[in-house]
């Protein structure tokens, strides 16, 4: 065998789980058809943010008048904002790179095709290993009738490429993560922003309760969003795309200069040879995993990140790419844990753990604590008068069981309840631990004395 472990693709997952398999002694390739660091780093989570940073900053520009700073209107350079995005993702890249060469990961450049169980094509080239990791993502999906075109209709990739100038209107279908940030990241910039959703709500599964304070927000920012409306069609008017939606059993059209599709992601689980190798995929792309090592039906090739199941999330897939690692060698670290979930708008909607309704329809007998953020004394300073932090406990033995907010640094925030569901704590645990003062933070800790009928600030409901 020429490696002991190929991992194919190099994103979170892929490149987690290379950095670990190597660090334990295996002798390790990953292949890579496109850039190094796969979607998150090139086209997914890390641009993103960049360009969230820039429009945050844009608009805390504008409203520091409100705390006694004028700035003037503040100019916009397209090109520069273009230059800093790809300077962060050049960073994260070649940090990635750097960290193959340190733990003397063999970088194979080229699309990866499976020709048996222990064998894998690359530009003509045949590599073999003991074991594989199969990590190659998953890519946007579509709508038909909406086929994508240069700077009209995008998918998340094109749109994070602004252009020459700021679309004036600017329409996004489906209200999840990648649908809100750009919602956010056009509005910033000067877009009229629309998003059109599907569902009853937005961001998908999020608690309600999460998901409506979040939709207030982002309406008070002055971003319309339309949720129970259907996409029909669309086609090239003479102002602009015209997309026709139905709601409430009436059709309407929107007209827009750019129409963003963000409505899923699917597996790249096909094209890859599986068959060649055995290895089970199902009709959507997604490779069958059988256990919590990230086995598959052929129990020396690992599947892992978006490719093997949802949620699609890097950290998640960053977290089985190391069981899938250590598993292949040789030790038994399982996957097993709770996956906190992200979006970064401003403000952000952070969750982990089961939503209110998930636990009671698991029966639990549920004890819910709130914290509105206009009683906390930080987010006062900061200018913010909303937002919200909700735990969801089990009544019964007072255990943590869920954690719901919307807010400044929801995302950091989270990782206090993702540890407390980890390590059951309780209720009273969080009540009880002292929290800096003044941060954000606290009103974790006081949704958890709000559940136990002590809050200081707000009022609690009577025993
Ligand atoms: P998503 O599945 O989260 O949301 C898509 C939305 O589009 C859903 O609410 C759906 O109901 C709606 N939709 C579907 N078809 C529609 C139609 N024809 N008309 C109107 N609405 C329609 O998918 P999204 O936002 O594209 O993200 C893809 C994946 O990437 C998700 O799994 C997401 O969790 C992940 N991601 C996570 C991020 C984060 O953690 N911050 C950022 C970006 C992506």
């Amino acid at each position: 065998m020429d490696f002991d472990l190929i991992v194919v693709g190099s994103g979170p997952g892929g490149y987690h789980a290379a950095i670990r398999a190597a660090q334990l002694g295996l002798k390790v390739a990953c292949v890579e058809k496109g850039d190094v660091g796969g979607v998150c780093l090139n086209v997914g989570c890390i641009p993103t943010k960049a360009l969230l940073h820039v429009g945050a900053e844009l608009r805390g520009a504008k409203s520091a008048k409100e705390f006694g700073i004028d700035f003037g209107e503040p100019k916009v350079d397209l090109g520069g904002i273009e230059a800093w995005k790809q300077k962060v993702v050049g960073k994260q890249t070649n940090g990635v790179k750097m960290l193959f060469r340190g733990n003397k990961v063999t970088l194979i450049e080229g699309e990866g095709r499976f020709t048996g169980p222990n064998e894998i094509e690359v530009a003509g080239e045949k590599h073999t290993a003991r074991s594989f990791i199969v990590a190659t993502g998953s890519r946007p999906a579509s709508i038909p009738g909406f086929e994508l075109e240069e700077g009209r209709i995008i998918d998340s990739t094109g749109a994070l490429t602004i252009g020459d100038e700021v679309p004036k209107r600017f329409l996004v279908i489906g209200a999840g993560a990648i649908g809100l940030e750009f919602a956010d990241v056009y509005h910033s910039l000067g877009s009229e922003v629309t998003v059109v959703e599907l569902l009853d709500q937005i961001a998908g599964a999020a608690d309600a309760d999460a998901a409506k304070e979040l939709r207030k927000a982002l309406e008070m920012r002055g971003i319309t969003i339309l949720t129970s409306t259907k996409v029909l069609g669309q086609k090239k008017g003479k102002k602009g795309t015209e997309v026709e939606i139905e709601r409430d059993g009436k059709k309407e059209t929107l007209v827009a200069d750019r129409v963003l599709v963000a409505v899923g992601r699917r597996p790249n689980g096909h094209g890859l040879g599986l068959e060649a190798a055995g290895v089970e995929v199902d009709e959507r792309g997604f490779v069958k995993v059988v256990n919590d090592h990230m086995q598959t039906n052929v129990p020396h090739i690992y599947a892992i990140g978006d490719v093997a199941r949802a949620p699609l999330l890097a950290h998640k897939a960053m977290k089985e790419g190391l069981a899938a690692a250590e598993h292949a060698a040789g030790k038994s670290i399982a996957y097993d844990t709770v996956v906190p979930s992200v979006i970064y708008t401003d403000p952000e909607l952070a969750s982990v753990g089961m939503t209110e309704e998930e636990a009671k329809a698991a029966g639990y007998e549920v004890r819910v604590g709130r914290f509105p953020l206009l009683a906390s004394g930080r987010a006062s300073t900061l200018g913010v008068d909303s937002g919200v932090i909700k735990l969801v406990g089990d009544a019964k033995t007072d255990l943590l069981l869920g954690f719901h907010m919307v807010g400044p640094n929801a995302g950091d925030i989270v990782s206090e309840a993702a540890l407390a569901i980890e390590m059951g704590a309780t209720l009273e645990d969080i009540a009880l631990t002292q929290h800096p003062h003044p941060t954000i933070s606290e009103g974790v800790m006081e949704a958890a004395e709000h559940a136990h009928g002590r809050a200081i600030h707000i009022a609690n409901r009577r025993r």
